[in-house]
């Protein structure tokens, strides 16, 4: 068994929203290398169809395999509460996580007894992160929320301003005056809204979010495993999306807390 393994962690969403998932790994994992795709040209994921969203899935994680990846992270709830069966169906032989996991086990180990998950459509109307709450703990209660309206403001960057608490009242309004004891951040792009949404709910609301969830859990996996990188490692960290790279290069630092180097222009047909 091999100690160690520098080979990168390969790492996909539909766009943006899956760098607040590489970020919060490199911090915890400082000599991963990463391989990060974007799939610009049809995000967000979130609206679309189970059919597409496991198509386009199946073709992310091709490319991410074709980079020599020795794990994959779905870093996005949509294909992790959609397309995750399908995908660790057709790759038996591969590692391949989603987030929806993380997120459960981070709402079972906060021991609250109220969460309300918010997420995009399609990660809503899965039902994965209820089922996944009470197949651990049955009397947690849950409450389920669709809020489409954010992943595009946190694309164009609007995290703040008036526009943000009217967003929340239209989708969150109602939990205001009988607050849940936690908010799951159930979508990659969430965790920008994360100070945000502190304050519209007072700081009573414990905010968790499945981004860091994730980065803990696969830290764990890697030890258990034995496949982390030397701890002296260089990491590198690649770049690839489908569409409109200086738009991903212009908006990625809000996401990953610094640039994010070269970015490339892959097809994935
Ligand atoms: N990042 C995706 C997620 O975590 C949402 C964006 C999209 O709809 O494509 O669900």
């Amino acid at each position: 068994m091999k100690p160690f393994d520098n080979r990168p962690i390969g790492i996909f969403d539909s766009g943006l929203g899956g760098l607040t998932v590489a970020a919060a790994l490199q911090h915890k994992l400082p000599g991963e290398a990463v391989a990060y795709l974007g799939d610009t040209a049809r995000v967000p994921y979130g609206d679309k169809s189970v059919d597409a969203i496991i198509r386009f899935a199946h073709q992310d994680v091709e490319f991410m395999l074709s980079r020599g990846v020795k794990l994959v992270i779905a870093a996005c709830n949509t294909v992790s509460a959609v397309a995750l069966d399908s995908l660790k169906r057709d790759y038996p032989d591969r590692i391949i996580l989603g987030v929806i996991d993380s997120g459960v086990r981070a709402v079972i180990d906060s021991g609250v007894e109220r969460v309300a998950v918010i997420g995009t459509r399609a990660t809503i109307n899965s039902d994965a992160y209820r089922r996944g709450i009470h197949a651990a703990d049955c009397s947690i209660r849950v409450e389920s929320i669709a809020c489409p309206l954010l992943v595009p403001l946190a694309e164009e960057g609007v995290t703040s301003g008036a526009i943000v608490p009217a967003v929340f009242d239209l989708y969150l309004g109602r939990l205001r005056n009988d607050p849940p004891d936690a908010l799951l951040l159930g979508c990659t792009h969430y965790p920008l809204f994360a100070e945000a949404l502190n304050d519209y709910f007072d700081g009573k609301v414990r905010i968790l979010d499945s981004a860091t969830a994730c980065a803990k859990y696969t830290a764990e996996f890697l030890c258990e495993h034995h496949i982390a990188a030397h701890p002296g490692n260089t990491p590198s960290f690649g770049c690839f999306v489908t569409d409109m790279p200086s738009e991903f290069h212009r908006h990625a630092t809000r996401f990953l807390g610094r640039a994010p180097g070269r970015v490339e222009r892959i097809n994935l047909a």
